[in-house]
């Protein structure tokens, strides 16, 4: 484990252009806050707001969803439906453009992100995605574009200037084949990106993350920048299920399973549950195997999603009125149960309780 460290310690070195005069920025740390859509319990998840937010707060890395505009540039949103996200339902201009499509085998019905221009996409305002648990976010809705790739990089390499900390950034293609068979590939434009931008080599400040196996290998072949193969504790990658593949996730978090993902990826990115389950009363169980067998493998292992509210908590860590869908519990004792059973980061909706529970682990900056 010690071992381990070391490595991931040297193996993380800054983003430095070679025409760039600028002092190299500090390394990234050993194990990493992910701003989950930036600071999404703060702010509305998606936005340069939310990205700002989890950068003041600590975050060592911020993590874009990519979909993609009818005019093929990259944009950050968690779904191509951008109906539960932005104001466009309020849009007359825009009321033709609603519409039902099959998205991995789900009918979904809305308004869609390539279905508009970047131009057209720039006139709409981001909302709170789930008001329920987040009424404070509301305040904010009608304040914040869609961003586009290109602008959270621009926001990762100038906060990195102004704080001398490394802000790395973790994208995500989402939908990837999909997007493939209606003619908008995301994976050339992804890599493309990121090498224009100066992301180059398994030591940048990057990660490239995906749940289908293939979009990431297509991707291997382009560049050798580092990857993380999303998995969760049911079902199977999209494009597996497309190719008739029986296996599943379930197969490819054994340690055979994670030997293959190691042959393209430089971690995982498992759902919280998989790592840690909960037990028959809903509160944190026993640690599985999974962080052992994918160390073995030469895996990272960033967790997803740790929330502060109560509903996405386990039982015993929720706020005094459990049933509250807003209220916040005790996410810092979460994140410590999870650093214990080993993890290398994690993926959080409040960087700064992130941060917070970091420090605490003695995990500095
Ligand atoms: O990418 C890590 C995590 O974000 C995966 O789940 O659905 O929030 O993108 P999702
Ligand atoms: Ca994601």
């Amino acid at each position: 484990m010690v071992l381990l460290r070391l490595l991931l310690a040297c193996a993380i070195v800054p983003l430095a252009h070679a025409a760039d005069p600028s002092p190299a920025p500090a390394p990234l740390p050993a194990k990493l806050v992910i701003g989950h859509r930036g600071a999404s319990a703060l702010r509305p998840e998606h936005t340069l707001g939310s990205y700002t937010k989890a950068i003041e707060d600590g975050a060592d890395v911020i993590e874009p969803d990519l979909v993609i505009s009818k005019d093929g540039t990259l944009v950050v949103r968690h779904e191509n439906e951008i109906g539960g996200t932005t104001d466009v339902a309020s849009r007359p201009e825009f009321a033709a453009r609603k519409t039902t499509k099959t998205i991995d085998g789900q009918a979904v019905t809305g308004w869609f992100a390539e279905d508009f221009t970047l131009a057209e996409l720039k006139t709409l305002r981001a909302t709170e995605r789930i008001p329920a648990n987040r009424p404070a976010n509301t305040q904010y809705n009608g304040r914040y574009e869609i961003p586009t790739l290109q602008e959270v990089i621009d926001l990762a390499r100038r906060k990195t200037a102004e704080t001398g900390r490394t802000i790395a950034i973790y994208p995500e293609t989402k939908h990837p084949s999909y997007f493939k068979a209606i003619g908008l590939p995301l994976e050339k434009r992804l890599v493309e990106a990121l090498h224009a931008n100066g992301y180059r080599g398994r030591k940048a400040p990057v990660f490239i993350q995906s749940f289908e196996p293939g979009s990431l290998k297509e991707m291997r072949i382009m560049t050798d920048l580092p990857m993380v193969q999303l998995m969760t504790s049911k079902g199977q990658p999209e494009d597996w299920r497309l190719a008739g593949d029986k296996r599943g996730y379930a197969e490819m978090a054994t340690p055979e399973g994670l030997r293959e993902v190691a042959s393209y990826a430089d971690g995982i990115g498992p759902t919280k549950e998989m790592v840690i389950p909960r037990d028959a009363s809903k509160n944190l169980g026993t640690p599985t195997a999974l962080v052992r067998d994918a160390h073995a493998a030469k895996l990272l292992v960033h967790p997803y999603t740790f929330r502060p509210e109560n509903p996405f908590l386990p039982m015993n860590l929720r706020g005094s009125e459990p049933a509250s869908p807003s209220q916040r519990g005790d996410l810092m004792a979460e994140l410590k149960a999870y650093l214990d059973a080993g993890i290398d980061g994690f993926f959080t909706d409040d960087p700064g309780v992130g941060r917070a529970a970091m420090d605490a682990y003695g995990m500095k900056q």
